[in-house]
């Protein structure tokens, strides 16, 4: 009841603005992680007029409660497992480590887009960075993982900041097999005001997720800079 009336208040707020939400098109997005990057997009996507059901490990957390109340509409959190029930997206959020294991545990994801901003790299004994994906890539072995689901890697070649505030019209390259789960993630890059670019199937995400360690092996050679795609 209380997220109706949160939800109304945001309509009623926005047509007097002006603005137009498609009722008809809003998703229910979960968010796995409330760090740099679950913050961000779960702000970004329920100004889009989407719905947001963040997954913490720890709902109650303050941090985690003060992220629900500056996400408007009809934002909510609970276990992970739980927030992904209802969901027709849901965005993997968290640390590329455990990438896996989170997936493992979030119960049935058939039907649902998954996004995966995940990266995971380590340092070399020389202290330059690798991929470290035993296999190929995080998007590539997610998606054998849970085959059902239309797995999206997108996201992850910028910094969370740059994704709320871009700077400019910056680019975001998508890989995932399914055309359709394609278009729709497209469609949340667009509501950002970024701009999507199909870059072909999830096993080109190898070449996505590699891109971390350039930036971070400049930083270690000392020449740190920011990289983005822009057309
Ligand atoms: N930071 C960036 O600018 C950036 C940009 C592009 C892509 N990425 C990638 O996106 C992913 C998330 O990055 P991030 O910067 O948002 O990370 P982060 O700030 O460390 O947040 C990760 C979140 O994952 C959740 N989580 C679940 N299990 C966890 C565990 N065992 N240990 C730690 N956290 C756990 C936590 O949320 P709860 O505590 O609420 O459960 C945590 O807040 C990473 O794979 C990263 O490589 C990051």
């Amino acid at each position: 009841m209380k997220r109706f009336f949160k939800t109304l208040s945001v309509l009623l707020l926005s047509f007097s603005f002006g603005l137009s939400i498609n009722i008809a098109m809003a998703d229910t997005i979960s968010i796995i992680g409330t760090g740099n990057v679950g913050a961000a997009l779960g702000v970004e996507f329920a100004a889009q007029g989407h719905e947001i059901i963040y997954g913490s490990r720890e709902p109650g957390r303050d941090d985690v409660q003060e992220l629900v109340a500056r996400t408007v509409g009809a934002a909510s959190v609970m276990l992970p497992a739980q927030s992904v029930e209802g969901a027709d997206i849901v965005v993997l959020a968290v640390p590329g480590a455990i990438a896996m294991d989170v997936v493992r545990g979030l119960g049935d994801l058939s039907g649902k887009i998954l996004i995966d901003p995940t990266n995971r790299v380590a340092p070399g004994e020389d202290g330059y960075f690798n991929h470290t994906a035993e296999e190929s890539s995080n998007g590539e072995m997610i998606q054998a993982l849970v085959p059902d689901t239309q797995v999206v890697k997108a996201f992850n070649v910028l910094p969370a900041a740059t994704m709320i505030e871009p700077g400019g019209p910056v680019t975001i390259p998508l890989v995932g097999n399914d055309e359709g789960a394609k278009a729709k993630v497209a469609e949340l890059v667009t509501g950002m005001g970024l701009e999507p670019l199909d870059v072909g199937p999830i096993r080109a995400a190898h070449v996505l997720e590699g891109m971390l360690t350039i930036w971070l092996n400049a930083r270690q050679a000392g020449t740190p800079y920011e990289y983005h795609f822009r057309r």
